[in-house]
């Protein structure tokens, strides 16, 4: 039980930013990268807080879940569940919100082909956590893109104040958003390792024994 007595929260899922009570924005995400690896923590025996976005995936044994919504609902419950030795933050989190939400569903101007939306930036989670009083010792965040991969995700080290940015490609049928696969790349200060295309099972094992060489 190479984890126990670790305490481990990890993020998983899109969030979504509600427009009026029928419509939202969200990210794609399954939750399946971040459920993984809670799972594959809890076995190693940490206890492992997983805060979910809205998924349709079974809790792992072993795992307490806390289900969230929006981007703002997930900074509280991860910002409530510090302190905490590491944090992983999986999740597709939306980097905007609606200025304000319609208490009623928002009717199309006839005649108008366009309607216009105010956002607002959604508050870093990764960051927070990061810079935290309680920060955890070892902050792990993911960087989902889809060109110039190594650029942004090293871009996103520096500027989240993170340990390690777990790198995937977005945008391909076979990996990444949704599919049972992913492949990573690893970078962390001075380093960086690849994960080859494996079942999320697998790369959360995997990204799991990188973290205890890194402990
Ligand atoms: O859920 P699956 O279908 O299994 O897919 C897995 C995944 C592709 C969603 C996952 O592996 C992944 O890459 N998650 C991060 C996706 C993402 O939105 O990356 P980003 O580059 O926008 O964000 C970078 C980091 O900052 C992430 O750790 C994210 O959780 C965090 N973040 C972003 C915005 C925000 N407001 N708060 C945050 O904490």
């Amino acid at each position: 039980m190479s984890l126990a007595g670790k305490r481990i929260v990890v993020s998983a899922g899109p969030t979504y930013e509600d427009i009026d009570p029928v419509r939202f924005l969200g990210n794609r995400s399954s939750g399946k990268m971040g459920f993984a690896i809670a799972e594959q923590a809890a076995c190693r025996g940490a206890e492992v807080l997983l805060v979910a976005g809205p998924v349709s995936l079974t809790t792992p044994a072993g795992v307490k879940r806390v289900d969230v919504r929006s981007a703002a609902q997930m900074h509280a419950a991860v910002m409530a569940a510090l302190p905490a030795d590491i944090y992983i933050g999986a999740a597709a989190v939306a980097d905007f919100t609606p200025h304000e939400v319609a208490t009623q569903k928002l009717k199309k101007t006839p005649g108008s082909a366009q309607m216009t939306l105010t956002l607002v930036r959604t508050r870093d989670i990764l960051a927070e956590v990061a810079a935290s009083d309680l920060r955890p010792d070892c902050v792990v965040g993911f960087a989902a893109e889809t060109d110039d991969i190594e650029r942004y995700a090293l871009g996103k080290l520096t500027a989240k104040g993170v340990d390690m940015i777990c790198a995937n490609q977005v945008g391909r049928a076979d990996g990444g958003f949704e599919s049972e696969h992913n492949a990573l790349t690893v970078y962390w200060p001075g380093g960086s390792v690849n994960l080859a295309r494996a079942a999320k099972r697998e790369i959360a094992a995997q990204l799991l024994n990188l973290l205890e060489t890194r402990l």
